[in-house]
């Protein structure tokens, strides 16, 4: 049976999951066919770990290897796109950890890599596997909603200490990670807004930097979005709030979705609102019938990974295409420039915007003062940490 020849680059957190995953054969059609980091004490450690496997300490002497056909990418965001596109130039397909990369001009430039090299590209957006996600999906896509009207997320389940932060050196810093929890927790929050609702045609936002934690970048933001069609969105989040909320409620035409501690009600109308609206007429309200669902366990990342397989070897449908990492950056770049202008942002991204986000982070990168990182966390897991997954 074909199976995929698998190279995973950067084997810290989630990098180690991915790896020993894919080695005790929990992923069929995947093989582990070779490891790449950067610190010789991880490469020590693999190859005591996997003694049968190469393990490389650049991903271009991976690439060379000719062990690999498909590379996952779990090094720090900033490297996704530059080793992506290394891996399209050598003949790879890829799957990328989120997010894409860090600022939406970079990752344009590895899909037209992407493009022409016609290989398969994934994101790990786990998170798309979750089913009540999938549910409400549905519900919006059969019309069952009706027009959009409004979508409010309020996730602010993703807490993190400040030992966390201090645990490696690249963590919530403008010049090692490019953002806070808008880069690093809610770009999958974010994906599942745009995979349920669209994209938004303007962005406002307030990101305040370091605000529960000694971090230069933002740990707390606030989005207010416009959509074409009159529909609007708030997204508010952070990892500076215990207990935090996840939130999720979607209004249309014909009813409301409200997903919150692990259910999802479902209302719909018995007739569109903005009909009964102007022909009431004393009538009674519109009815109201409910549907309700519980959330099921799933292992998200396995999913990713295994349909990325069945994709590539089957013709499976992709959950979460690569492509689509742009959209969610595309908001939280936009976010950023905001909260740092004061304006209102148009989307899909001018490219004097595109430069003026960059040029802003830059200014950010060049004034940050080193930081001092006193903890160091173990990263090195060998099951996908449960903070990883939709938290109700
Ligand atoms: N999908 C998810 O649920 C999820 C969860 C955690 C992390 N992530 C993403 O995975 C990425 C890594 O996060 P992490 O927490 O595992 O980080 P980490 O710091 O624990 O691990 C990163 C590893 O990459 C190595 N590395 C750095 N630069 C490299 C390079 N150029 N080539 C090869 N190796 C390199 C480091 O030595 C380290 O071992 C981030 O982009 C993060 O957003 C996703």
């Amino acid at each position: 049976m074909a199976v995929l020849k698998v190279g995973v680059v950067g084997i810290g957190n989630i990098g180690s999951v991915h790896a020993e995953t894919i080695y005790s054969g929990k992923i069929e059609g995947m093989t582990l066919a070779a490891l790449c980091d950067t610190d010789p004490e991880k490469r020590q450690w693999l190859k005591e770990k996997y003694p049968t496997v190469p393990v490389f300490a650049s991903h271009t002497e991976m690439l060379d290897s000719g062990l690999t056909d498909t590379v996952i990418i779990s090094a720090p965001h900033k490297f996704h796109p530059p080793i992506a596109e290394d891996a399209f130039r050598a003949g790879m397909n890829v799957i990328s950890e989120k997010p894409a990369g860090v600022d939406v001009k970079t990752v344009e430039k590895m899909y037209a890599e992407a493009r022409k090299s016609g290989k398969t590209f994934g994101i790990m957006f786990n998170q798309r596997t979750d089913p009540l996600f999938n549910k409400a999906r549905e519900i919006i896509r059969d019309g069952r909603l009706g027009k959009p009207k409004r979508l409010v997320w309020i996730i602010t389940n993703w807490y993190r200490s400040q030992a966390y932060y201090d645990s490696g050196s690249w963590r919530a810093t403008w010049n090692g990670e490019g953002g806070g929890v808008l880069l690093n927790q809610a770009p999958h929050n974010l994906d599942v807004m745009q995979w349920l609702f669209g994209m938004p045609q303007s962005v406002r936002a307030v990101c305040n930097e370091g605000k529960y934690h000694n971090i230069p970048v933002e740990d707390d933001a606030t989005l207010f979005m416009e959509y074409d069609g009159g529909a609007v969105a708030t997204f508010i989040t952070t990892t500076g709030e215990y207990p935090g909320t996840n939130r999720l409620e979607i209004s249309g035409d014909r009813g409301k979705i409200v997903i919150e501690q692990g259910v999802l009600r479902f209302w719909s109308l018995s007739e569109p609102e903005r009909e009964y609206c102007f022909n009431a007429e004393g009538r009674p309200l519109p009815t109201l019938s409910e549907e309700k669902y519980e959330s099921s366990e799933v292992s998200g990342h396995m999913l990713i990974l295994k349909n990325f397989a069945a994709h590539v070897l089957h013709g499976e449908p992709l959950i979460a295409p690569g492509y689509d990492g742009v959209n969610e950056l595309s908001i939280s770049n936009a976010a950023y420039l905001s909260s740092w202008t004061g304006r209102k942002i148009s989307l899909p991204f001018s490219e004097e915007d595109k430069e003026q986000f960059l040029s802003l982070l830059n200014e950010k990168r060049a004034n940050e003062k080193a930081v001092e990182k006193t903890v160091k966390e173990e990263a090195k897991s060998s099951s996908y940490k449960k903070r990883w997954q939709v938290q109700w």
